[in-house]
């Protein structure tokens, strides 16, 4: 399988989105010119170019693309040639509606804005799959090709006649017969025994809740719908160029795609990461973010195809970065692995949706200091390339538990608590991993564990009988589980175990009954002795051979376990607020052997290490003094560092230990 390598040649990938077809041809003179001297080595086109390319349908006009390929091969800038089909012309939804997806209340999104196309149309996909064929066929060859990037951020949802008919066919591939299914999806509630195929929907607008295993199934067949399409297109340049890596970018923690999955398919993983300049917690969103693609990509190289420099454009207010954290959130993409750092989008826009957007090259021009910062940032990647290449995140010691079959079952009406948002409690928890400077890695509930020295599930309202063996496995094997509230209630159908909760998990936690959950209210907080807890809560018997670690403190769970374990197994039956969750979890995490990147930080401060590399990363506004014992050599700024290193605002260092 060709990997990033090929792609970069040993170099961090540094560059971004570029559509030089919103552009005069004298405007890619001045581009290349900004670009050599940002250090620019990587471009990704086409993403959003079929109406430039198939003006009207089966025409070609392939006259620009090639002049743009040549010019970036002669100025030694690799491209990332996209397919672009995210975003099919006007005249394809004109000629041929039903390519057109409908949402559940039968309205047809139409072309006018992007991502307008309907998944299982076979129209859209022979149109997709020759334009795609024609591009292989004609830049397989180039040069300057380094990278396939299929579509873009894959996302549509829908709930029209041909993905209806997709989805029986879906169905029966998953349960064989009408019977298998009406009991999966217990179509005996409410009179929805199917007696025909036919009869079967994606879940539209109904009068009131839809079958939650029917919305489940849907969510998974629009995962695989999707992936279908990824995959045609996939294997049409795959043919014509096998050792030139594929990619397709990946929105973080997007309920559509099913990353695990997806990522299985792709030669490289990539990723959109947007975390909010505003959000004091940016940089910790950032890590996740950085730590579940790593993951996704399981030991292969990944990307982050898209950030920003500046502002969004999609946010109620978009703020712009302040000086300093562009570079710093791309220093921590490449300390927690990333071996490409990129952009959307390399010149701002000055039409279209996306106009105050920014770019690398913002409204300002070079003067900016956008472009000033993003100089900056393309010489020292330029500095570390040769140090991080072919190198990985070492000391991942926990893993997080995630799966998209858990959020889809768990965010569904009818359910007791609105309040309850699988992303935010995955943040949560992995935010004390992070506060407590430890380096998590992601994993699905059935990979194998053995590797790990702890392995958190901040969630899994649905786990399978699989996952649950695994877990039972994992522990009796030695490893240290904790666990969050609401994990592993219901099956692979959503059907709610006995006893509201596995009785392998009930064994593993030391649970003998659990009584009743209690959700929260918004504001709401539930006293546990030394501290509060948040969310949830649940009345539960704790079984002789468990103990309760933590009672909840006053209220009508009083005195009941509210943290539990039993073992090297702990379960949490409520959600400390963070203050209380990060010692619990590095407590815990200390027992179970695992170490923090470094010791002694100052509050603000992330250290990962990548290969033989120690990077620090200050997150904060007040220059701070880092403890790092021994003698070191910054990488980006050539000095030395004796026992402790001085961070400004925004700061980093990228330390080898000196020889
Ligand atoms: C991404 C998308 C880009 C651009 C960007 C703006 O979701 O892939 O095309 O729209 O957002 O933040």
């Amino acid at each position: 399988m060709p990997g990033l390598t090929d792609a970069t040649r040993g170099r961090i990938l540094f560059g971004g989105d570029y559509n030089p077809e919103q552009w005069p041809e004298e405007v890619w003179q001045e581009d290349v010119r900004l670009m050599k001297e940002a250090g620019v080595n990587s471009v990704t086109v086409g993403v959003f170019s079929w109406a430039e390319l198939e003006p009207t349908p089966g025409a070609r006009e392939f006259g620009w693309l090639d002049r743009l390929m040549d010019l970036m091969h002669e100025n030694g800038i690799g491209v990332v040639l996209a397919t672009p089909t995210a975003s099919p012309p006007p005249w394809m939804g004109r000629l041929h509606p039903e390519t057109l997806p409908r949402d559940e209340d039968g309205r047809i999104e139409w072309w006018g804005g992007r991502q307008h196309f309907a998944h299982s149309s076979a129209v859209y996909r022979r149109y997709a799959a020759a334009i795609t064929e024609d591009l292989a066929a004609r830049y397989g060859g180039h040069p300057a090709l380094t990278m396939w990037h299929i579509n873009n951020e894959y996302c549509t949802y829908d709930w029209g006649d041909e993905a209806a008919t997709a989805f029986r066919r879906w169905l029966q591939g998953r349960y064989g017969t009408l019977d298998a299914l009406n009991t999966a999806w217990g179509t005996a509630f409410w009179s929805q025994g199917y007696d025909d195929w036919e009869g079967i929907l994606p879940p539209r607008h109904a009068h009131y809740m839809n079958n939650p295993t029917q919305v489940l199934d849907f969510k998974r067949f629009t995962s695989d719908a999707l992936m279908e399409c990824f995959v045609a297109e996939r294997d049409i340049v795959a043919r014509h160029t096998p050792n030139i890596p594929v990619t397709s970018n990946f929105m973080p923690f997007w309920q559509g795609q099913d990353a695990w999955a997806w990522a299985g398919r792709e030669d490289v993983v990539s990723v959109d990461s947007y975390p909010d300049p505003r959000d004091p917690l940016g940089g910790q969103y950032g890590a996740l973010i950085h730590d579940m693609t790593r993951s996704q990509a399981r030991g292969g190289p990944w990307m982050v195809m898209e950030q920003a420099a500046g502002p969004v454009n999609w946010r109620g207010v978009n703020h712009p970065k302040p000086p300093g954290l562009n570079r710093l959130w791309s220093l921590q993409a490449v300390a927690r692995g990333a071996d490409a750092v990129c952009y959307f989008q390399w010149r701002q826009s000055r039409q279209g949706a996306e106009k105050f957007h920014s770019g690398m090259v913002s409204h300002a021009g070079e003067r900016g200091r956008t472009f000033q910062e993003v100089k900056r940032i393309g010489a020292e990647l330029a500095l570390l390339s040769e140090k991080v290449a072919d190198t990985r995140v070492t000391g991942a010691d926990v893993a997080v538990l995630l799966d998209w079959n858990a959020w889809w079952a768990s965010g569904q009406d009818g359910r007791l608590s609105g309040e309850v948002d699988y992303p935010a409690v995955v943040r949560a928890w992995h935010r004390a991993l992070w506060e407590a400077n430890v380096t998590a890695s992601f994993a699905h509930p059935e990979h194998d564990l053995s590797a790990y020295k702890l392995v958190v599930l901040p969630q899994l309202y649905l786990l399978t009988d699989t996952a649950i063996d695994n877990l039972v496995a994992y522990v009796r094997g030695g490893g240290t589980v904790v666990s969050g509230f609401l994990t592993g209630v219901a099956d692979q159908d959503d059907r709610v175990r006995q006893g509201g909760m596995d009785e392998r998990l009930r064994k593993l936690f030391g649970i003998r009954t659990l009584h009743e959950w209690w959700p929260l209210d918004a504001d709401e907080k539930v006293g546990v002795e030394g501290f509060r807890g948040t969310l949830w809560s649940e009345e539960i018997e704790a079984a002789d051979e468990a103990y309760a670690v933590i009672p909840y403190k006053g209220g009508e769970l009083d005195g009941l376990p509210a943290v539990l374990r039993k073992g090297r197994a702990w379960y949490l039956s409520t959600l400390p607020e963070p203050a209380a969750l990060w010692p619990l979890l590095a407590g815990i995490a200390e027992d179970a052997g695992v170490r923090p990147a470094l010791d002694h930080l100052p509050a603000g401060v992330e250290a990962v290490r990548r290969g033989e590399l120690l990077f620090l990363l200050h997150h904060g506004r007040d220059t701070v003094t880092v403890p790092v014992p021994g003698r070191h050599r910054d990488l980006l700024t050539g000095e030395d560092v004796v026992d402790a290193v001085e961070l400004g605002r925004y700061g980093a260092a990228v330390l080898e230990a000196a020889p």
